[in-house]
């Protein structure tokens, strides 16, 4: 379509439509996302009819009085979600319904991701819609290290010739591979059969295969918030129900999970015991015991995601795996990505051994096995574990420091622990709204990743999560950019909508 879709399409003005849109601007959320919501809800009811071209920006906002930002943003998101439309010289239209764009499964992921209107990869160099220049604190994974850089760089890895002479197809994943993660669940205290172990395309493709062999559309799932924004994606895809276990200093507040699986009837519970994400707690024994215990007690499988277990930053040991204390449904999910490299796409779920029919099933039907030639490098990675970790260690303390040094220094008000593990600092600001805030903070050349988009119903809305997966110089850029963003930030307190006519 080059235009308006109507001949003489109807020009809304900036007063009517502010009139229109305060009668529906009440709730909570960033005052952008109450406009674009209220437009919705006049496209709806026909109160603006498809096709209306809209006044522009600045005569908007200038009516509703509220900032030419907010409604930059509103109009933005609206445009990307496919219910308006704009073309230079014939202005801002709202569209058909049967022409919204389908539906998006990339929600929370998406925003890390993708472009705000889905179209293109968020930071291909060159194509995404972050400034080059921007400081990104908003996504939890690592470069290559050096012995990753030298592993991954050869031109053929050792053990290859003979896996040619095999067709190719192995869906539960490379014996070597296989081995090399059983040996290193021993290590913890978990003993495995390489049976029980089947490769995935990355953690997020074993959690995807668990949802798709436990939920039903409607079903009750119990998941820690904040967690991994990847998991309520794939919660969501299934139609789960997400009910929100809190976390604390200590990791998911297991003494509640009993009643909340009773209650509900979840059919799973999800728990990131070591180094969470995006807190970066580990979850003490006596809280693992609980969790499997409830999943002997119940009939409730368990997830526990160690996709962030070795990115230890000190030399505490981790407590035991929740799946080697006790007889319940407990699957162990883990991943090469944290550690090593995202890019090699590597992970495993360990399952309990009434599991391996089915998840290896579910795994073939899924794409017939993940890449062998990753697989290679994977197992030869975790043969060289200690040097990698080694050096992930002495490239995450000194930034894990700076950062939280810097923000004591420049942003006082803001709160936070410092991690034993993990990419990140979950900080709470003192006042204000994190999604309106991480849009401003991306406007002075920082991403961050507010608390909502990590969290059950948009919980934690003070909180957001900054990455230290930069180093210590372009940390101490982006902290003085983020007290600049802070000192010009006013929050948009929730206001009685006649306020906001003109
Ligand atoms: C806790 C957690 N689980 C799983 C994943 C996804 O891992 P992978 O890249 O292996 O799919 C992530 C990535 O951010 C994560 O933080």
């Amino acid at each position: 379509m080059i235009g308006p879709p109507l001949d003489e399409p109807i020009h809304e003005s900036g007063p009517r439509l502010a009139v229109l849109l305060a009668a529906e601007l009440g709730g909570d959320g960033p005052l952008y996302r109450r406009v674009a919501d209220a437009l919705k809800r006049l496209v709806d009811r026909g109160d603006v009819p498809l096709g209306t071209v809209l006044p522009a920006e600045r005569a908007l906002a200038r009516a509703l009085a509220v900032s030419r930002s907010t409604v930059v943003t509103a109009y933005d998101r609206l445009k990307a979600e496919g219910w308006l439309e704009s073309r230079r010289g014939s202005g801002t239209w709202v569209r058909r319904p049967e022409e919204r764009r389908p539906r998006v499964d990339a929600v929370a992921t998406g925003r890390l991701f993708l472009s705000a209107d889905g179209q293109v990869q968020r930071s291909e160099p060159g194509r995404g819609d972050l400034l080059p220049d921007t400081v990104d604190l908003s996504v939890a994974a690592l470069p290559a290290s050096p012995t990753v850089r030298a592993v991954l760089g050869r031109p053929t890895p050792p053990g290859l010739a003979g896996l040619l002479d095999h067709h190719g197809y192995l869906p539960q994943g490379l014996p070597e591979l296989r081995a090399a993660v059983a040996g290193r669940c021993l290590e913890r205290g978990l003993a495995t059969d390489p049976d029980q172990l089947v490769v995935t395309t990355g953690a997020h493709q074993a959690l995807s295969l668990i949802a798709r062999q436990t939920i039903q559309p409607g079903d009750a799932v119990v998941v820690e918030t904040p967690t991994f924004p990847g998991l309520l994606d794939v919660f969501r895809r299934f139609g789960a129900r997400a009910v929100p276990l809190p976390v604390d200093e200590h990791g998911a507040r297991t003494e509640l999970l009993d009643e909340l699986v009773e209650r509900t009837g979840a059919r799973l519970v999800y728990v990131g015991p070591d180094h969470h994400n995006p807190t970066g707690t580990v979850m003490p024994l006596e809280r693992r015991r609980l969790v499997a215990a409830v999943a002997e007690r119940r009939d409730v499988v368990v997830i526990e995601d160690q996709a962030m277990a070795e990115l230890a930053l000190t030399d505490a040991p981790l407590p035991p795996p929740i799946s080697s204390l006790g007889e319940g449904q407990v699957l162990s999910v883990g991943s090469t990505a944290k550690p090593y490299w995202a890019g090699l796409r590597v992970g495993w779920v360990r399952t309990p051994r009434a599991w391996v029919v089915r998840m290896l099933s579910t795994k073939t039907v899924a794409d017939l096995g993940s890449s062998l030639l990753d697989q290679l490098h994977a197992a030869e990675l975790i043969h060289r574990r200690d040097e990698v970790l080694a050096e992930r260690r002495a490239e995450l303390v000194p930034r894990r420091d700076r950062l939280a040094a810097a923000l004591r220094a420049a942003l006082p008000t803001w709160t936070f622990d410092v991690p034993a593990g993990g990419l990140s600092l979950w900080v709470q600001l003192p006042h204000g709204n994190a999604e309106e805030f991480a849009e401003l903070a991306l406007s002075h050349g920082v991403a961050v990743v507010p608390g909502p988009a990590l969290s059950v119903d948009d919980g934690n809305r003070r909180a957001l999560r900054l990455s230290y997966v930069v180093d210590v110089d372009e940390l101490d850029r982006a902290v003085a950019r983020l007290a600049e963003a802070w000192a010009a930030y006013q929050p948009s307190a929730p206001r009685p909508s006649a306020r906001l006519v003109v």
